[in-house]
């Protein structure tokens, strides 16, 4: 470490980024390349699915596209992002109720980083890891919702909203990835409809982290559906070409909002992001074409319900707890009396696999790393089939399978 740096030296990188370390010092290569199996991995197929449509190998840039970006997005990209809420959910949300961001990620920031200072963020115990150091790094005030077995990993609505303890000056923001991430469990029809009606409730809000929108057998999962009053409300969508339009190489994301909190991000814009890429939100507004995502959108469900099927029926027989809801494209598992994530990791990594640990999900883990706690998910992990082809089936279970009954072994015998 460079003692006399002037940048944080509490800035590590996401969780998830120590298992690829971690990985790449055991295996010798980085996740991702040639023999490797990224089950840990949260990116989508890049490549056409089966009954999808093909994705654009190239976009047209002219002279217009160098002059510098609109610092909310490009027009063509906000309209076409409007049109397509209200085209599959029924909203009659205008282009300046959207803005662009360069991926999901730096939206969630900017949300986070502009809170008000009553403003408490409430977020389920099991979530995706980039939230715990979202949340520590834009010091916003957060409390966790418990989310575990006896829950079935899908907290009540209410209990996000819970004021028992509070002043009342304290405004309450869930933040909920939905489908969910780790845990593919998802909030739908009457159960999204009533999260929707709590969060326009006075003093409330929500952060819907809608990343994996399209991972669900309704093909397409949004609480625009129920919202009655975005202008009038703190509901932020959060979206992104990332996933369900296979594009996470493009950078494209974007927040939805009222007109008042849009231009409040813009302003941020303007000053501390300049705007997204041209060529890559135009080839953003090809993507969000409506007939192509109508396709992309039943293409993504065939596949990837299949694949969930799949993998957790393998996963049951070979005497994983599956705990999985019906979206998203992760599992979320518990392995066996006695054996732990961890050490299934340093077990996977010898065969060029891994696995997230369901610790670095955990939103209640000090993110400074207190010795002393345990989490209550060190035997939980989080399975990622999004970027694995359907011919890989066969050899990912056999190796899961394979490792499993060896960690077993060694336990039974105690070595
Ligand atoms: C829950 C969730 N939200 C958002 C994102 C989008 O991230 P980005 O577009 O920044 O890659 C991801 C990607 O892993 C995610 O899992």
């Amino acid at each position: 470490m460079h003692r006399d740096a002037f940048l944080s030296d509490s800035c590590p990188p996401m969780g998830i980024y120590e298992t690829l370390y971690a990985f790449r010092d055991s295996f010798g290569q980085f996740m991702g390349t040639e023999g490797t199996h990224p089950w840990s991995q949260g990116f989508p197929l890049t490549t056409q699915l089966e009954g999808g449509p093909p994705l654009p190998s190239s976009v047209e840039v002219s002279w217009e596209d160098r002059f510098y970006p609109k610092a909310w997005g490009h027009p063509r990209l906000r309209e076409a992002i409007a049109a397509h809420y209200n085209d599959f959910y029924g909203s009659s949300i205008a282009p300046e109720n959207v803005m662009v961001f360069a991926g999901g990620r730096p939206g969630l920031f900017a949300v986070l980083a502009f809170l008000k200072e009553h403003v408490q963020v409430r977020i389920a115990n099991a979530e995706w890891p980039a939230y715990l150091d979202l949340l520590t790094q834009t010091e916003t005030n957060w409390q966790v919702v418990p989310s575990n077995a006896e829950n079935g990993f899908h907290p009540p609505n209410s209990a996000y909203f819970q004021r028992d303890g509070l002043n009342a000056r304290t405004h309450l923001l869930p933040v909920i990835s939905n489908p969910g991430n780790p845990t593919g469990h998802t909030r739908v029809d009457a159960e999204l409809e009533e999260l929707m009606a709590l969060a326009e409730q006075p003093k409330c809000g929500i952060l819907l982290d809608e990343a994996y929108e399209m991972f669900h057998h309704s093909r397409g999962v949004s609480g625009m559906r129920y919202v009655q009053d975005l202008d009038n409300s703190n509901v932020f969508l959060a979206g992104a070409c990332t996933k369900g339009l296979q594009c996470p190489g493009i950078r494209v994301g974007w927040i939805v909002a009222s007109k008042h909190n849009i231009e409040v991000l813009s302003n941020f814009s303007s000053f501390g992001m300049g705007g997204v890429s041209h060529p890559s939100q135009l080839y953003a507004v090809e993507l969000l074409e409506r007939g192509r995502v109508a396709q992309a959108r039943q293409a993504v469900d065939d596949h990837y319900s299949m694949q969930r099927a799949r993998y957790g029926a393998a996963f049951e027989d070979m005497g994983l707890r599956v705990a999985t809801g019906d979206g998203g494209f992760y599992h979320w598992l518990q392995l066996p009396e006695g054996l732990n994530a961890r050490e299934l990791n340093q077990r996977l990594f010898k065969h060029g696999a891994a696995i997230l640990e369901g610790t670095d999900c955990d939103m209640a883990r000090p993110h400074a790393k207190d010795p002393e706690y345990v989490s209550p998910y060190a035997s939980w992990f989080r399975f990622s089939f999004g970027p694995l082809l359907p011919e890989t089936f066969e050899s990912d279970v056999a190796i899961l399978r394979q490792v499993l009954e060896e960690y077993r072994a060694d336990v039974r015998s105690g070595s």
